[in-house]
């Protein structure tokens, strides 16, 4: 990418981030609804930190910071950049107020576009700007999910936004796309931009398997609700059954019993679940359980890339997010832009995979233990931000993202 559209494209995100607070009081934006989530107000500042932590401090010449403290207020986990402000106290920090957020956002703005605007600039400060832009994208989606659940916790139930949010509802019955065993191809190869974790590019064998065409949708998961999922050990693993219990759960992180039928509650407010939407905002667990219930298992990150890569019509490298969740691809459809899937591969090093060096090395490598891959992107996730190859990982009993269930199984 040349510097003039790397400029044009750093404004267009850094805009992207304060146009989904826009419909945001000042009260909406400071308060933490649980450790899992930060205040709309530390989105906008940490990711203006990472930029200035990783970007000016080391690259702009006479290098002042904006604020002296703010290098540990808006530190996420980076231990190589030192302290940090505990990670559940974020929505303490009623000061600095929002408008000081918002300058500190303009005021590493036009650092960032002053340095872009000068005559050598190396390949690795052009990379780190571009690392910065899909780090916000990813805090993007943090906001709507972390604003999402604050919201839940209103009895008032209010509404984010006015238009209907969510993934689109899919009418045709699921069928199951086969495929032979094959030695496959996993993971980064072409020359556009990915995250460390998904490289290097590499084998792995699979042996032959099926996996759905569509999402589970509401519908069918309403089914396992009533029957007794949530009151039945022989679908859970262990640690999910004491989960379900420890936690009396009954079902999906946003569905509301209101007398005989069930509400959903969305980023548009409370309504009627819809029995042809996706179902989301499920856990590891609960997808594991469902799909044991439905005589199948969640599909290996392996098979899901293979079954998208194997495309006739899609290049290994080439391929793009579709656009609509409804669009069908090689008898696939809301592979991108409905819901995270859930796979079965725990979230571990490809063969060979080698973190950055230096703090921002800590990006992804270090959280590989206890987590599950996900696959395809959400509702949630800017427009071309994931891809064939992404790897999101969440752990077992997080459920707040858009998180949903694709079947598989073993042929
Ligand atoms: C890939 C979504 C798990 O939420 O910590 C944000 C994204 N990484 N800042 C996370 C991320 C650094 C990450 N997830
Ligand atoms: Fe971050």
């Amino acid at each position: 990418m040349n510097v003039d559209t790397l400029a044009a494209r750093y404004m267009a995100v850094r805009k992207h981030t304060l146009e989904l607070a826009g419909p945001l009081s000042e009260e909406d934006c400071c308060v933490q609804s649980m450790p899992d989530a930060s205040p709309i107000k530390w989105h906008m500042a940490h990711t203006t930190w990472f930029f200035e932590t990783f970007i000016l401090e080391t690259h702009e010449p006479g290098f002042r910071p904006f604020h002296p403290l703010f290098r540990v207020l808006f530190n996420s986990y980076y231990n190589g950049v030192g302290d940090k402000h505990p990670r559940p106290q974020r929505g303490m920090l009623t000061r600095p107020p929002l408008r000081e957020i918002v300058a500190y956002r303009h005021n590493v703005d036009e650092r960032i576009a002053a340095l872009l605007s000068e005559q050598t600039l190396t390949a690795e400060l052009l990379a780190l700007v571009e690392t910065g832009l899909q780090h916000e994208q990813q805090h993007q989606e943090l906001m709507l999910t972390d604003v999402k659940h604050m919201l839940s916790l209103n009895p008032l139930y209010p509404a984010y936004s006015h238009a209907s949010f969510g993934p689109a509802p899919v009418a045709a019955p699921p069928s199951w796309v086969e495929h032979e065993a094959v030695l496959a191809c996993i993971g980064h190869g072409g020359d556009g931009f990915c995250f460390d974790n998904e490289t290097p590019r590499h084998r792995q064998f699979i042996e032959s398997y099926a996996i759905a065409s569509r999402l589970v949708n509401n519908r069918e998961y309403l089914r396992f609700v009533e029957e007794g999922g949530y009151a039945n050990p022989t679908w859970w693993l262990s640690e999910g059954w004491e989960w379900v219990q420890a936690n009396r759960l009954g079902h999906p992180l946003y569905w509301r019993k209101d007398g005989a039928s069930w509400k959903e509650f969305t980023l548009y407010g409370l309504h009627p679940l819809d029995p042809n939407r996706p179902l989301t905002h499920v856990s590891y667990f609960e997808a594991d359980a469902y799909a044991r219930w439905a005589g199948a298992r969640l599909p290996s990150e392996a098979e899901w890339e293979h079954a998208v890569s194997s495309a006739s019509s899609f290049g290994t490298h080439g391929l793009h997010p579709i656009s609509s969740a409804r669009e069908q691809a090689h008898g696939l459809c809301e592979l991108f832009g409905a819901c995270w899937q859930w796979t079965l591969s725990s979230y571990a090093p490809y063969p060979g995979y080698h973190p950055a060096k230096g703090a921002i090395g800590e990006y992804n490598g270090k959280f590989m233990s206890n987590q599950y891959v996900l696959r395809g992107s959400s509702c949630a996730t800017p427009s071309g931000h994931a891809r064939m190859t992404y790897r999101n990982f969440f752990p077992s009993a997080a459920r707040w993202q858009f998180t949903g269930i694709r079947l598989a199984r073993s042929l």
